[in-house]
């Protein structure tokens, strides 16, 4: 279980994550929500390590790891997916899938994961993970790789950012099967309703608080009343 207690992350006098209070049972599938700027990505930053918060702690199973290293966190089961993934000049999709898996792994295996993101492992396996890669290829690489670690958490960064629509429904089944299993707790952070309607718990996060948290039949009708014409109340309350 994670546990998030008043997390804070303050850059240059801005509260980017203002004294956050999460929970994420054992199993859960949860999604991340809210408008751009809002703090998503620093919050699964900070749970990661990538950034050190400036207030409050984390604890995984218990244990806190508010000063642990991104490599400890890793360890102890906690994986990340960037919103924008980095490319790796050099290394092979199979050589990524096999470090990210820890261990030695059959062409089978490798190949089983890049199936469930969408992608025909046959053309991608032997691929360099540079620039000839498109955007929403790297990206389902990238999400290929945090499924091969087979940690208890995982955290997706927008996993639906510049992908087709065809793998897109291939990466929800993938999500579902993985909580239907209760093989990890799911953390996404996502724009996507049909991504929001896949998880027991929505958190809404505006201005680095969490301004509302619940089911999608409880959260998401006020996430939508709270969208007027391309104006987010939430965001901008008393500017428009
Ligand atoms: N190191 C930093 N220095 C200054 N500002 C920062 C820093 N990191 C994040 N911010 C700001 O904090 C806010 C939250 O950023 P974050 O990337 O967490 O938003 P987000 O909710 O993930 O948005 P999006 O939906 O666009 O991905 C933004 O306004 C961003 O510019
Ligand atoms: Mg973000």
């Amino acid at each position: 279980m994670l546990e998030i207690k008043n997390l804070s992350y303050r850059v240059e006098n801005a509260d980017i994550v203002n004294s956050v209070d999460l929970l994420v049972p054992d199993r859960s599938f949860m999604v991340i929500t809210g408008p751009n700027g809002g703090g998503k990505t620093s919050l699964a930053k900070l749970v990661m390590g990538i950034s050190t918060p400036t207030g409050g702690s984390i604890f995984w199973d218990g244990q806190d790891i508010t000063a642990l290293s991104v490599t400890q966190r890793a360890r102890l089961g906690i994986s990340y997916g960037f919103q924008q993934p980095p490319r790796f000049k050099g290394m092979k999709v199979r050589d990524l899938l096999e470090i990210a898996a820890g261990e030695h792994i059959s062409h089978d295996k490798a190949c089983s994961y890049l199936t469930k993101v969408g992608l025909c492992a046959r053309d991608y396996i032997e691929r360099d993970v540079d620039s000839s890669l498109s955007g929403g290829e790297v990206k389902r690489i990238e999400i290929a790789t945090v499924l091969a670690r087979r940690c208890k958490l995982m955290i997706f960064d927008e996993p639906e950012a510049g992908i087709d629509l065809w793998s897109f429904a291939r990466l929800t089944e993938t999500f579902q099967e993985i909580h239907d299993r209760k093989e990890a707790s799911i953390l996404i952070i996502s724009h996507q309703e049909r991504i929001i309607r896949l998880a027991d718990e929505i958190v809404l996060l505006a201005g680095g608080k969490i301004t509302a948290k619940g089911s999608v039949d409880e959260v998401y009708p006020q996430i939508v009343s709270d969208t007027v014409a391309g104006c987010n109340r939430l965001e901008v309350k008393g500017a428009c």
